[in-house]
């Protein structure tokens, strides 16, 4: 049995119909929980709380509400940039490519790509990457918006799917990676998966990222600070989130969210700020914590880049630049790059 079908066999098939299918891997690796991850990441001089915890029902809600903010610039802006790309991308990509989507496509925004696929594929093929299952909600929904679509979620993280796929077949992928998600992994964690998504493209493979670009500090700080106080809600629902999962008794009244821009670092820091000493028990963590007046809880870093350090980024990470697409204000970038 060769290397290929092996790999494939750790996963396992679900085939809705002749235009659906999932693939799951059999056993889940073998991944901290969220209870040992918190008692980590609390139990320290300086606390975090990662910001992959944000994205339970509630917090993934609230953050659609966010991408529809007047504040919030990132989404609007990608998706112009898109809708420009309807006449440009099909010079970079012939028939012969499937889309694949690092994380799932409820969006306009994987729309705008599928209605290039569409249009001039007689079948065209997604392959969305995502661990929740709210990956086959979406599927189902465009599957009846695009006739000739044909859908593989693949069920799982994205180092595990990229690996999948590159055991899969050999056909020509053009990965997406979009919405700036790439700017909440830390500097090494990116360079590292970068170097991930490189090392398991073909040749003839594509990667187009979107990247948010270094502005003016009160356009970033209220991006992340809208008057509606939503980014505060979602910073505080993570709180909300342990209460409820992991047995603990934060009172969210003695917390505020705290977001500023660090112009040396070229990102936003998000915080949780205790407003007085108090206590918390984490049950489940097994943690007894003690907050100071005005301490801080890291919970996300966002990163903006300079077009420079984009291509510098790129290349040392293994790709060749083919295109980037701007907006008129230069606050968004969308790069297509191939393997070197
Ligand atoms: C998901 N990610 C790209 C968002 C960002 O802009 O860093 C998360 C976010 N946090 C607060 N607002 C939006």
């Amino acid at each position: 049995m060769n290397e290929t079908i092996q790999k494939n066999l750790e996963y396992k098939k679900y085939v809705i119909d002749s235009k659906l299918q999932y693939f799951k891997p059999h056993a889940s690796k073998i991944e901290k929980t969220f209870a040992e991850e918190i008692s980590f990441s609390l139990n320290r001089n300086t606390k975090f709380i990662s910001p992959k915890f944000f994205y339970d029902k509630k917090g993934s809600d609230l953050f659609e509400k966010i991408c529809t903010l007047p504040e919030y610039y990132p989404t609007r802006t990608e998706i112009r940039i898109l809708q420009n790309l309807q006449d440009e991308l099909p010079s970079f990509i012939d028939n012969s490519y499937r889309l694949v989507e690092l994380g799932s496509g409820a969006s306009v925004k994987t729309r705008l790509l599928l209605d290039i696929f569409t249009k001039s594929q007689e079948k065209t093929e997604y392959f969305p990457i995502d661990i929740s299952e709210i990956l086959a909600e979406s599927s189902e929904q465009l599957l009846q918006d695009y006739d000739n679509l044909h859908i593989t979620g693949i069920i799982d993280t994205y180092d595990g799917g990229l690996e999948f796929l590159k055991n899969y077949d050999k056909k020509n992928n053009l990965i997406i990676f979009l919405g700036s998600s790439f700017g909440n992994f830390s500097h090494i964690d990116g360079e590292n998966f970068l170097e991930k998504i490189n090392s398991t493209m073909k040749s003839g493979d594509l990667f187009l990222i979107g990247l948010d670009l270094v502005k003016d500090t009160k356009i970033l700080e209220s991006a992340y600070d809208d008057s509606q106080g939503i980014t505060s809600e979602f910073n505080l629902n993570v709180l909300s989130r342990i209460n409820d999962e992991l047995d603990a008794d934060f009172d969210l009244n003695n917390f505020s969210h705290y977001s500023i821009y660090n112009k040396d670092e070229q990102r936003i820091e998000m915080y949780l700020k205790s407003l007085v000493n108090q206590s918390v028990i984490i049950s489940k963590s097994n943690l007894s914590l003690n907050l100071k007046k005005n301490e801080l809880i890291h919970t996300e870093h966002s990163h903006k880049y300079t077009l420079d350090q984009i291509k510098t980024l790129l290349k040392k990470t293994g790709f060749n630049i083919i295109h980037t697409w701007l907006d008129d204000d230069t606050y968004f970038s969308l790069t297509l790059v191939s393997k070197n």
